[in-house]
């Protein structure tokens, strides 16, 4: 009887208990780790899948009854080299970690404070385009964008037309905007009030902007000032200025403004 009592008295021992316990979190947490690892290669899978979605909507290609594989396929995905503008076959651009390859020290670089009106401090010296194409000819330039909103980083795509001017779409995937508030650059009444917008005027300056409250639209063919302009997002001024530098971070000369340069120029040549 006393054998059997000093038994369990072992049993419920401090020592006993740390053992059980430990053992209990080191198999938790090699089950937790492996699935971890093995769910890994699916979940970059989606998320790369997710990101295809988004730039065929943004593009007016993501329609019911076409299946976005196949729709994607249709879109020629390449690498610039954003100081000069010109496709480069390396790094590729399936697998392209923008956020790696800025803090990459061959493939990143540091922006300067006056320059870092997207506020991203550092970016990849490449960045992938998407071209959706009619036979040779280019009909749109989809680029990938993001900067700082007021509570988190924006990532987006910017959907440009064949003159690499027009804007045809905006449409983030991913920031942590207040809901309700900042995150009304999700809603599609707003990201439809992008569309036929221009990013430069016809001498070349960079005027396009989320301005607080609406637009006075000019009458359809007039170019003025709202031809620039976006519609504010009510008690959210603060992202829609974040919305406006970084696209303007992005299609001006620290990023693809050398790339869409060329775009312009061509697209003069052939008109
Ligand atoms: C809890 C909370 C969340 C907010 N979230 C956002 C936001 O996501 N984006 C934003 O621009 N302003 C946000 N604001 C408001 C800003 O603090 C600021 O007042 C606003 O951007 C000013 O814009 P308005 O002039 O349009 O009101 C938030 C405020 C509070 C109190």
């Amino acid at each position: 009887m006393a054998e059997t009592e000093s038994r369990k008295r072992s049993r419920d021992s401090v020592s006993n208990t740390l053992i059980v316990a430990f053992s209990l979190s080191l198999v938790c947490s090699l089950l937790v780790a492996g699935a971890a690892v093995l769910l890994k290669p699916k979940q970059l899978q989606n998320e790369a899948e997710y990101r295809q979605n988004i730039i065929l909507d943004v593009a007016g290609l993501a329609k019911p009854g076409i299946d976005p594989v196949i729709a994607f396929a249709s879109i020629d995905a390449r690498m610039v080299e954003l100081s000069t503008g010109n496709y480069v076959d390396s790094p590729a651009v399936e697998g392209f970690d923008p956020d790696a390859a800025a803090i990459d020290p061959e493939l990143g670089v540091r922006i300067t404070a006056e320059s870092d009106i997207a506020s991203i401090r550092r970016r990849a010296r490449f960045a992938p385009v998407y071209l959706v194409r009619s036979g040779d000819a280019i009909e749109q330039i989809i680029l990938p964008v993001y900067g700082s909103g007021l509570w988190s980083t924006m990532y987006g795509y910017l959907a440009l037309e064949a003159d690499g001017n027009t804007i045809r779409g905006l449409r983030f995937y991913s920031h942590a905007e207040t809901p309700g508030l900042g995150d009304q650059v999700d809603k599609p009444a707003w990201r439809e009030r992008w569309r036929g917008k221009r990013l430069f005027d016809a001498d070349g300056d960079l005027k396009v902007e989320v301005i607080r409250g609406a637009v006075a639209e000019a009458p359809a063919g007039v170019v003025d000032d709202s031809t620039y302009q976006v519609d504010g997002l009510a008690g959210a001024t603060l992202t829609g200025r974040g919305v406006t530098n970084l696209i303007r971070y992005w299609v001006g000369p620290q990023g693809f403004g050398p790339y869409l340069e060329k775009i312009r120029e061509k697209a003069e040549q052939t008109s």
